[in-house]
């Protein structure tokens, strides 16, 4: 765990800022030793824990990730090979933030199509790995975590509802790592401008995100046909509290409907909605026929929401 004491000996920040602008205390950081396959594989195997269903008859797993273990092959490889199950799909989401609702849409999709039985949607980050350490702008922000879901062919009464997603692409550079891939190759200069690590403009990712999330929130519930009075839980993704703050006022939600989790673990990227969920589970903020509105925003610029009946 890495508190905002320990970043106040890292670099020139205090607690007190962190806090106020962000919301956070806290995050965990993975080991020197741990990728998200890790991580991942982890998440995986207590949703299918928690469904019943052995990891072996998962027609598939997606991982939603924008801290791969490798550029390739997909970091589902590496976690599917890590649970020992050879034989079915697996593949990565490439979403940012936004990359758990991605995945949660597809995996859904792909049982009501009937193309697949049981598939495993996953949000999976080591962000310790790409921040810069150096930057105080950015490496209070971020933690590492994952968390999963696994959707079944069931009844009809509980799953997702509706969903929206978007992408404006000519917005990509206010949020992104721009070295590592093939615009800007791996050198020794890349390294020693710490272009592998995350660049960020702050305050105009800020304003997008609370457009986006309540805009995409709104609309998935329309398509849902649900209103706020129906929703028991708002998760928002957890970037920082005034994120969701702005975003919960624009929805016109009371407070008490919001589940947070950003002061413990930071802004875990594509993993901090399903650990939300997990968490607001374990709460019993969340039962059996409750209707949960999650919405998200991240780099590309992505965005989108999904409607879900537990
Ligand atoms: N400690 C102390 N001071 C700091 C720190 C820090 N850790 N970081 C920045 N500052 C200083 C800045 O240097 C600046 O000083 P100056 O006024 O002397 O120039 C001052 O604080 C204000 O900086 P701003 O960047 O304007 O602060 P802002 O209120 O915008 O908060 C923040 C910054 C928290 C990054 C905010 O813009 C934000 O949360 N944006 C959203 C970005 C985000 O969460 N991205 C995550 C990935 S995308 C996603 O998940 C949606």
């Amino acid at each position: 765990m890495l508190t905002n004491a320990d970043l106040e000996k890292m670099v020139e920040t205090t607690d007190e800022w962190i806090s106020e602008r962000t919301g956070i205390k806290e995050r965990r950081i993975a080991d020197a030793d741990t990728a998200t396959s890790d991580l991942a594989a982890g998440a995986v195997a207590r949703a299918c824990r928690q469904a019943g269903i052995p990891a072996a008859e998962l027609d598939a797993i997606i991982v939603a990730t924008s801290t791969p273990d490798t550029v390739y092959p997909a970091t589902a490889c590496w976690v599917q090979a890590r649970l020992g199950i050879a034989g079915n799909a697996a593949f990565d989401v490439s979403a940012g933030c936004s990359g758990f609702l991605f995945a949660l849409e597809l995996a859904s999709n792909l049982v009501a199509a009937g193309t697949a039985r049981r598939v495993a949607a996953v949000g999976a980050e080591v962000m310790s790995k790409v921040v810069n350490w150096d930057d105080r702008a950015t490496c209070v922000l971020f933690g590492d975590g994952a968390g999963a879901a696994v959707c079944v062919e069931g009844d009809g009464r509980s799953g997702v509802l509706a969903s929206t997603w978007g992408c404006d692409g000519s917005l990509a550079p206010l949020l992104y790592q721009p070295a590592g891939g093939t615009r800007l190759p791996t050198s020794l200069e890349t390294l020693e401008r710490r272009q592998h690590t995350v660049h960020m403009e702050g305050n105009k990712v800020f304003k997008h995100a609370v457009r986006a999330m309540s805009d995409s929130a709104s609309r998935a519930m329309a398509l849902a046909g649900v209103t706020m009075d129906d929703v028991r839980l708002l998760i928002p993704h957890q970037a920082n509290t005034r994120i969701m703050d702005a975003t919960r006022a624009r929805l016109n939600v009371p407070t008490d409907k919001v589940f947070t989790v950003i002061q413990k673990y930071g802004n875990m990227s594509a993993a901090t909605i399903p650990v939300a969920l997990d968490e607001a589970r374990d709460e019993e903020r969340i039962r059996d026929g409750d209707i949960v509105v999650m919405t998200a925003f991240g780099t590309g610029f992505t965005w989108g929401a999904s409607v879900i009946r537990w």
